[in-house]
C-alpha cells in the first residue's frame, strides 16, 4: 500500500480567529449565503414560512424540516450549478416550531394532534433542487424532484431483519413496510448515486413500560417517556389510529391490531434514498447493523474488490463498525438507472464487523456472525438463533466479541489520496476510570480524531490518533497535539474529505474550555501531506500543527454540521443546526415566543470565493 501518495492541493487561506457572534465568519475573500432554512416551501401546497409559528403540519410536510444535519449535493447532468440537495433533519425545537411552544394540558400530556403531526413532519429528509446563477443559489420551488421523507413516510426494509415475525405491525400485517425515519443525523452517499440517511437517537422516540427485550434494554429504550410525548395524546388516544400509539411498544397482550411491540424494530438503520427518482421508496438496509448510526461512509472503491462502509455508534463507550459486501465492485454499476437495485446488490448481503483497537497500534475487525467467537470462548450462536436477531441487537453482539468502547464515534471520512479512514470521537466526559489506547484521556471533554488504514486481510488494520481536540492552554496531557489559538477546537463531529484531499472538520462543542473563546467552527487540513522522511503518515503535533487551519465559525448557540461540495469545488455547503437566534437578520418580524428572543431557523450555508475559484486553495 503506497501511503506516500500526497495530495498536491495547497491551503491558500489564513486561519481565522475564533468568534462569538450571531453571524457566520469566513476567511478574507470568501462570502457566505444562507439557503433553505427550516420551513422553506418546496412547492405551492405549503404556505410561506410564518414568523409566528402558525404553519400547519401540512405546510411542514411540504417544506424544509428542522435542525438540518448531514447533507449531500447530487448534480443534475453533472452540473456544478444545478443539482439536488439532500438534507437530514435531526430533531426539533418545540419552542420554535409552535406559536408558543408545545401545548400541554393540566396533566402535562400533549393535546394538539396537529402539533404532533407537525413535529413528526419536521423530522426526516428533504430533497430539494437548487440552482446557481451569478454566484447566487436558489431553491427551485415545485421542481418534480422536491420531496420530503418524514417520521411518518412509508418505507421499505431489506436485509436480515426484513422478516415478518420481527416487523409485523398493525400498519404492516405482512411485515414488509415500516413507517418513518427519525433523528437523521450524519449521512452518507454511495458510488452508485444514492443518498444514505442515518438513524441516530431513535430509541428516545419509543417507550416500553413493560418487560423489555434484550435488544431494547441494550440500546436504552426508555421505560417511562418518549422524547416528545408523541405516544401520550390524552383524550384522543382511542380515536386516533396507530399514527401515535405506535411509539408505545409495550407488549399489550391485546389483539394483533393493537400490538405495537415490533414498531421499533423498523428503526436504527442506514436508509438508502434515490434522489433522482421521485417515484422510489426509501429502503432501510439492515445488513449494516442496528444502533445509533451517526454517519456512513464508503471506503476506497476498487474494481473487483468488495464495497466497504464505515459507521460509528454515537453514544459513550460505543463502537465503530464496518460492513463488507459479499460481491465485488463493478464500475459499470456506478452508471445504472436502477440505483436501488445496485444498493440491494452491495448493501443487503455482506459481513458486519466491529473494531477492537489494541495497544500497539494494531486493530482487529471482529466479524459479527453466528459463528464468531466470543470473549468467553463460545460463539454468538450461543446467544442469537439467527442473523436477524443478531442485527437487531448489534451492540449486544459487539459486547460479546470484545469490541473497544470509544469516546462517542461520530462521522468518518476516507482520504481519496490514500484510503486512510478518519473518524471523529466527539467527547466522553463520563470516562472517569478506565482509558484504553485508542481513548487515552480521562474526562475527554474535547474529543479526538482516530485514523486507521486497512491491512491486507479484511480483519486487520493499523491505527493512530490523528489529532486531539484541546484548548491552547491545556496541559500537555490534554493538549497532546500542540494546538494554538488559531486552531484550538473541541468536540469534532462532522467530517469529510473533498475530492482534492482536504479534510474538513466540524465541531459540536460541548467543552466549556473552548466555548469561552469561540462558537462552533470548521477547520481544514490536508492529512496526506503530513508525512515523515520514510513516507509514513504523521499525526498533528507541535511541529506541524499550523497545517490545521480554522476556516469558518458559526453563529451563537449553533453546531456546524453537514458537508457537501459542488463538483467544481467552488461551492462548499454546510449546515447550521440549533442556532440561538440566527439568521434573524433576514426577517425582522420574528418576535419571541416564551424564552426565545427570536424564532431561530436551522439553514444551509453556501460558501464561495468572491472570485468564483476553488474553495480552500
Ligand atoms: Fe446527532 Fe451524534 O450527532
Ligand atoms: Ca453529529
Ligand atoms: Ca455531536
Ligand atoms: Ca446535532
Amino acid at each position: 500500500k503506497n501511503m506516500a501518495a500526497r495530495s498536491k492541493v495547497k491551503l491558500g487561506f489564513d486561519s481565522i480567529a475564533g468568534a462569538k457572534l450571531d453571524a457566520v465568519v469566513v476567511p478574507k475573500g470568501y462570502s457566505a449565503q444562507v439557503l433553505a432554512p427550516w420551513g422553506t416551501p418546496l412547492n405551492d401546497l405549503a404556505q410561506e414560512w410564518q414568523a409566528d409559528g402558525s404553519n400547519t403540519a401540512f405546510d411542514q410536510a411540504n417544506s424544509l424540516g428542522m435542525h438540518h444535519d448531514g447533507m449531500h449535493y447530487f448534480p443534475l447532468n453533472g452540473s456544478a450549478t444545478d443539482g439536488l440537495l439532500c438534507i437530514n433533519h435531526e430533531y426539533i425545537d418545540q419552542q420554535a416550531l409552535h406559536p408558543a411552544g408545545p401545548t400541554q394540558d393540566s396533566h402535562n400530556l400533549r393535546t394538539i394532534i396537529d402539533e404532533v403531526r407537525k413535529e413528526i413532519n419536521a423530522h426526516g429528509v428533504t430533497i430539494v433542487r437548487i440552482k446557481q446563477t451569478n454566484g447566487i443559489w436558489e431553491v427551485v420551488k415545485n421542481d418534480s424532484h422536491n420531496r420530503r421523507f418524514t417520521g411518518a413516510t412509508t418505507m421499505d426494509i431489506s436485509g436480515p431483519v426484513a422478516d415478518k415475525t420481527l416487523l409485523e405491525t398493525p400498519f404492516s400485517p405482512a411485515g414488509d413496510k415500516v413507517r418513518g425515519t427519525l433523528n437523521n443525523c450524519g449521512n452518507g452517499y454511495t458510488p452508485w448515486g444514492t443518498y444514505l440517511t442515518c438513524e441516530e437517537n431513535w430509541p428516545g422516540y419509543f417507550v416500553n413500560t413493560g418487560t423489555q427485550t434484550a435488544d431494547q434494554q441494550r440500546i436504552g429504550i426508555d421505560a417511562n417517556n418518549t422524547r416528545y410525548g408523541w405516544d401520550d395524546l390524552t383524550g384522543v388516544r382511542d380515536e386516533i389510529d396507530d399514527e401515535f400509539k405506535r411509539f408505545d411498544i409495550t407488549k399489550t397482550g391485546k389483539n394483533a391490531s393493537e400490538d405495537y411491540r415490533n414498531e421499533a424494530n423498523g428503526h436504527g438503520y442506514i436508509v438508502e434514498i434515490d434522489p433522482y427518482n421521485n417515484q422510489s421508496s426509501a429502503i432501510k438496509r439492515t445488513a449494516l447493523g442496528r444502533f445509533r448510526h451517526e454517519g456512513c461512509v464508503f471506503g476506497q472503491v476498487v474494481e473487483g474488490k468488495p464495497i466497504v462502509f464505515y459507521s460509528g455508534h454515537d453514544s459513550r463507550f460505543e463502537y465503530i463498525y464496518k460492513f463488507v459486501s459479499d460481491v465485488d465492485w463493478h464500475a459499470a454499476d456506478a452508471k445504472r438507472d436502477d440505483r436501488l437495485a445496485v444498493g440491494a446488490k452491495y448493501m443487503d448481503r455482506g459481513t458486519l464487523y466491529v473494531a477492537r483497537f489494541d495497544d500497539n497500534g494494531a486493530g482487529y475487525w471482529l466479524p459479527l456472525t453466528l459463528a464468531s467467537k466470543t470473549k468467553n470462548g463460545g460463539t454468538l450462536a450461543d446467544t442469537f438463533t439467527d442473523l436477524a436477531g443478531l442485527i437487531l441487537n448489534t451492540a449486544g453482539a459487539a459486547d460479546l466479541v470484545g469490541a473497544t468502547p470509544m469516546d462517542r464515534p461520530e462521522w468518518a471520512a476516507v482520504d481519496p489520496v490514500n484510503g486512510a479512514v478518519y473518524m471523529t470521537l466527539t467527547n466522553n466526559t463520563k470516562r472517569t476510570t478506565e482509558t484504553n489506547a485508542a481513548n487515552p484521556r480521562l474526562n475527554n471533554s474535547t474529543g479526538h480524531i482516530i485514523r486507521w488504514q486497512e491491512g491486507d486481510d479484511a480483519e486487520l488494520f493499523s491505527w493512530d490518533v490523528f489529532v486531539f481536540g484541546a484548548p491552547e492552554d491545556g496541559t500537555a496531557e490534554v493538549n497532546r497535539s500542540g494546538l494554538e489559538a488559531l486552531n484550538q477546537f473541541a468536540s469534532p463531529d462532522g467530517l469529510a474529505f473533498d475530492a482534492r484531499g482536504i479534510m474538513w472538520i466540524q465541531t459540536d462543542n460541548g467543552a466549556p474550555e473552548l466555548t469561552e473563546y469561540t462558537n462552533d467552527q470548521m477547520l481544514a487540513v490536508v492529512p496526506s501531506q503530513l508525512t515523515n522522511d520514510s513516507g509514513d503518515l504523521e499525526t498533528i503535533n507541535s511541529d506541524n500543527q499550523t497545517a490545521l487551519k480554522r476556516f469558518f465559525v458559526g453563529p451563537n448557540g449553533a453546531e456546524v454540521t453537514g458537508l457537501a461540495f459542488s463538483p467544481a469545488q467552488t461551492d462548499l455547503f454546510l449546515n447550521i443546526q440549533h442556532p440561538k437566534n440566527w439568521p434573524h437578520s433576514n426577517d425582522a418580524t420574528m418576535e419571541t415566543p416564551s424564552n426565545k428572543t427570536v424564532r431561530p431557523r436551522a439553514a444551509t450555508v453556501i460558501i464561495r470565493k468572491n472570485d468564483g475559484g476553488e474553495i480552500g486553495v
